[in-house]
């Protein structure tokens, strides 16, 4: 089958250790099944794999991707979850495993025409997302599920700034946020992001950086060193921080004294149970919310997919559509319009701009 997977690591070059090419059929275990690949999503996590980051160099070569929507071996639609982990050693949370593992950390990942996975790791797709919609959801759109709806403590009103509004996380707490009726604001570091967070259902976007007109009630951290400081600094007094990553790196200076000073929480949240991402599924269709995609590749241009994402050059999610031994694609790459990731009406199939779908388009700059 066709696959891409990290091959080497490469701190400073993560595009190096980057290969695509044919590997073996995977075999399912006792209790596993094999799901036929139809989409799946690029996430931060890729990258950072490449970068030897969260892996030793001797489980590679190994088969990359985390998130994936197809078909199980009955021909159910299905989406994958990531997390290999015994929700009995976690207490009740398979996160809480001390040995979980995310796919491609020590299984073969998602980036390939098939995948091996437990068979409780399978959740319905709902109908009404499309395969690249539903390969969004088990890692970017699952955490921001539980930092939201789970480790904010923040009810539904209340004021939550998201740093980097581009990122795949980032975008996920702006639609799923504002869907729940939270006042979502937002920070980014270009202008067109910015208009592009507001597009989406931020209340209003600003400056990495900016004063706020008033203090937040929770912010929700994915980028770390660079914002930290203006995090810490935004909070009302009793706030708190809902940190899942460290893009941009892990050790700014702490800000001590103004947490215990002004008595804020600091939060850290990984991925989500299976439970919460069959929830996650029905909350999508409930209030007709669509991840937010930048663009759709096919799996053998993955490559150009993993430069937008280490330049930087992406507004939500980019997704791989993965297609069967000798099939052509119907469409070359395809760039969203602003359609993907709209917080639609409630109620039956989302509107579509005329051609905005699975048309090559360009998102506006
Ligand atoms: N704990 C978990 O379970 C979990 C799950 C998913 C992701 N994560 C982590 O969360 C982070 C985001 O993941 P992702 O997949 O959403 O990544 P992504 O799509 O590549 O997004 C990158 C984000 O980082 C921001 N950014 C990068 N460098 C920056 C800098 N120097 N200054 C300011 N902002 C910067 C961008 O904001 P702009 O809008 O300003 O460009 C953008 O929002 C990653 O570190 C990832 O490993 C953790």
């Amino acid at each position: 089958m066709f696959t891409v997977t990290a091959a080497r690591i490469d701190a400073d070059d993560p595009l190096a250790g980057l290969e695509a090419g044919e590997r073996p059929d995977p075999k399912a275990p006792d209790g596993w099944v094999t799901v036929t690949v139809k989409a799946a999503s690029l996430n931060h996590h890729d990258v950072w794999t490449l970068r030897g980051v969260g892996i030793p160099a001797d489980r590679l070569p190994i088969i990359l991707g985390c998130d994936a929507a197809g078909l199980d071996p009955d021909g159910n639609e299905v989406i994958v979850h990531s997390v290999i982990g015994d929700p009995d050693a976690g207490g009740g949370d398979e996160t809480l495993d001390p040995r979980r593992s995310l796919l491609s950390e020590r299984y073969d990942g998602t980036f390939a025409q098939k995948v091996a996975v437990p068979r409780r790791n399978l959740v319905p797709k709902p109908a009404a997302l499309s395969f690249e919609e539903a390969a969004c959801l088990p890692t970017a759109y699952l955490t921001a599920y539980r930092m939201l709806f789970e480790k904010s403590g923040a009810e539904p009103g209340t004021t939550i700034l998201v740093q980097g509004a581009s990122g795949g996380v980032a975008t996920a707490l702006i639609v799923l946020g504002h869907a729940a009726g939270y006042r979502v604001w937002a920070t980014s570091r270009g202008q067109a992001k910015r208009e592009r967070a507001v597009e989406l259902g931020a209340d209003q976007a600003f400056e990495a950086g900016a004063r706020l007109p008033e203090r937040v009630d929770v912010v929700m951290e994915t980028v770390g060193q660079a914002t930290w400081a203006h995090s810490v600094r935004s909070l009302k007094p009793g706030g708190r921080i809902v940190i899942c990553g460290a893009t941009s790196g892990d050790a700014p200076p702490a800000e001590l004294t103004r947490i215990f000073f002004t008595q804020l929480s600091v939060v850290g949240s990984t991925m989500g149970t299976r439970d919460q991402l069959g929830r996650l599924a029905r909350f999508c269709e409930q209030a007709a919310v669509r991840p937010v995609i930048d663009r759709v590749l096919p799996l053998n241009q993955a490559r150009d997919g993993f430069a937008a994402m280490i330049a930087g050059d992406l507004f939500g999610k980019i997704v791989f559509a993965v297609l069967a031994r000798g099939a052509t694609p119907r469409n070359p790459p395809v760039r969203f319009a602003p359609r993907c990731g709209a917080v639609l009406a409630r109620g039956g199939d989302p509107p579509e701009p005329p051609g905005a779908l699975r048309a090559p388009l360009r998102c506006p700059p």
